[in-house]
C-alpha cells in the first residue's frame, strides 16, 4: 500500500511517500481503507519532536510508528475474529494516537478505541477532521468545570482546537467571547460566539467582562496577561507550556491557594468521546472547519503549511483518490 513514512525526526521533508506492507488486523481490530486523514499540530509536533518530551511516546531515538496521521475516515475492509461492533463495508472515522497510520491507505485499530460509525450526511473530508482539535478542546473544557450560563473566553478561536472549543462551549450554553484576527470575525461569529474580539485592532485584556474560564487555544497569551480577566475562582488553561514551561509550574502551585488557577490537563480520548462528537454533529452543534485539502503526494507541503501556525481549522489529506 502507499503511505507517507518518516524514519527520523526533523523538518517536513523527512516525510516521504513509499510502498509499504499492508497491515493485518488482530482478533479485536478492524482494517480500515483510509479515504481521508488530516495533517494537524499533533502530527507535526511528533514529526519534529521539537519538544523532546514527545519522544517518550513516539520513540526516544527514532519514530516507533513511522506512518503519522492520528485522524482517519474510511471504509472497513476486514474485521478480526472477535470484532462485534463493526462489519465489512461500514463507513467509520476516528482518532488513533497510539499506533497512528492515517497517512497510509490502510490502518488497523482496536474496535474499542477511538472509532465510530460515520453518520448520515457526513462527508469523508469532515469525518477526518472531527476529532483532533475537538478532543483537546473537550478535555480542557471538562477540566475547567465550566457550567451552563457561565462566561468563557477562547483566545485563538480560528485554530482546530479554538474553533472546536467555541462550538463545544456553545453546545453547553456557555457565554463565549472569542479572540481572532480581523479576517475571521464573521467566521468565528458563525460558530456561535456571543462576542468576537479582533486581536489585531483591540486589546482583549481591556474588556470589562470577567470569565470563569479563559482558554488560550493557541498558546499565544499567558496567565499573567489573563489573570485580571478571571473571576475570583476562574480557571486558565493553555494548549502550550508557556514561557520556560511556566504553565506547568503554575498548574502545580496555583491550586494550593484556592483562588484563580492554572490547570494543565493531560488529554485523553475514549471511544465515548468520538461518539459524543458524532452526536453533536448530528444535532448541528459541531462541524469542524476545513481550510485546505491536499493529496497524499503533497504531504510535505501539508506539513509545512500546518507548521506555519496559519491554518484555519483543519487541513485534510485525500489518502485514497
Ligand atoms: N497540548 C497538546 O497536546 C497539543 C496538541 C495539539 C496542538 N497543540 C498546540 O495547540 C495550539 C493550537 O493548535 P491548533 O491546531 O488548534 O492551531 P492552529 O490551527 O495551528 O492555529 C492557528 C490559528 O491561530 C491563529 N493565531 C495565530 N496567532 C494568533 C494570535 N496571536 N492570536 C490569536 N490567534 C492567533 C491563526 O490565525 P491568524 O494568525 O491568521 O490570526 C490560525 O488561524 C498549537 O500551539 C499547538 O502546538 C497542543
Amino acid at each position: 500500500m502507499k503511505a507517507a513514512v518518516y524514519h527520523q525526526y526533523g523538518p517536513p521533508e523527512v516525510v516521504k511517500v513509499f510502498d509499504v506492507a499492508k497491515p493485518v488486523p488482530q482478533a479485536k481490530e478492524v482494517l480500515v481503507k483510509v479515504h481521508t486523514s488530516t495533517v494537524n499540530r499533533t502530527d507535526t509536533g511528533f514529526r519534529s519532536a521539537e519538544y523532546f518530551v514527545s519522544r517518550f511516546w513516539s520513540g526516544l531515538l527514532k519514530p516507533k510508528f513511522p506512518i503519522l496521521g492520528c485522524e482517519f475516515a474510511g471504509i472497513i475492509e476486514e474485521i478480526g475474529a472477535d470484532v462485534k461492533t463493526f462489519k465489512k463495508g461500514d463507513a467509520v472515522f476516528g482518532f488513533n494516537d497510539k499506533t497512528w497510520g492515517g497517512h497510509g491507505e490502510y490502518l488497523c485499530i482496536d474496535e474499542h478505541e477511538g472509532i465510530a460509525h460515520m453518520p448520515e450526511g457526513m462527508s469523508f473530508e469532515i469525518a477526518a477532521a472531527m476529532t483532533e482539535g475537538a478532543h483537546y478542546a473537550l478535555n480542557n473544557i471538562r477540566a475547567s468545570g465550566i457550567q451552563k450560563g457561565q462566561q468563557a473566553l477562547v483566545y485563538g478561536s480560528t485554530g482546530a482546537i479554538g474553533s472546536a472549543a467555541v462550538q463545544l462551549l456553545k453546545s453547553m450554553d456557555v457565554m463565549v467571547s472569542a479572540v481572532c484576527g480581523s479576517t475571521y470575525l464573521d467566521l468565528v461569529k458563525s460558530l456561535g460566539a456571543d462576542e468576537v474580539i479582533d486581536y489585531q485592532t483591540q486589546d482583549f485584556t481591556q474588556t470589562q467582562k470577567r470569565f470563569d474560564f479563559v482558554f488560550d487555544a493557541v498558546g499565544k497569551t499567558s496567565f499573567g496577561a489573563c489573570k485580571p480577566l478571571l473571576s475570583s475562582k476562574g480557571i486558565y488553561i493553555s494548549t502550550e507550556l508557556g514561557k520556560n514551561g511556566e504553565n506547568i509550574l503554575y498548574a502545580l502551585t496555583t491550586p494550593l491557594f484556592g483562588g484563580k488557577k492554572v490547570l494543565f490537563p493531560i488529554p485523553t480520548l475514549k471511544q465515548a468521546d468520538v461518539i459524543y462528537l458524532k452526536e453533536l454533529f448530528e444535532k448541528g452543534a459541531y462541524k469542524p472547519i476545513i481550510d485546505r485539502t491536499y493529496s497524499l503526494d503533497q504531504i510535505v507541503e501539508a506539513h509545512s503549511y500546518v507548521e506555519s501556525g496559519q491554518k484555519v481549522g483543519n487541513v485534510v489529506i485525500r489518502v485514497s483518490e
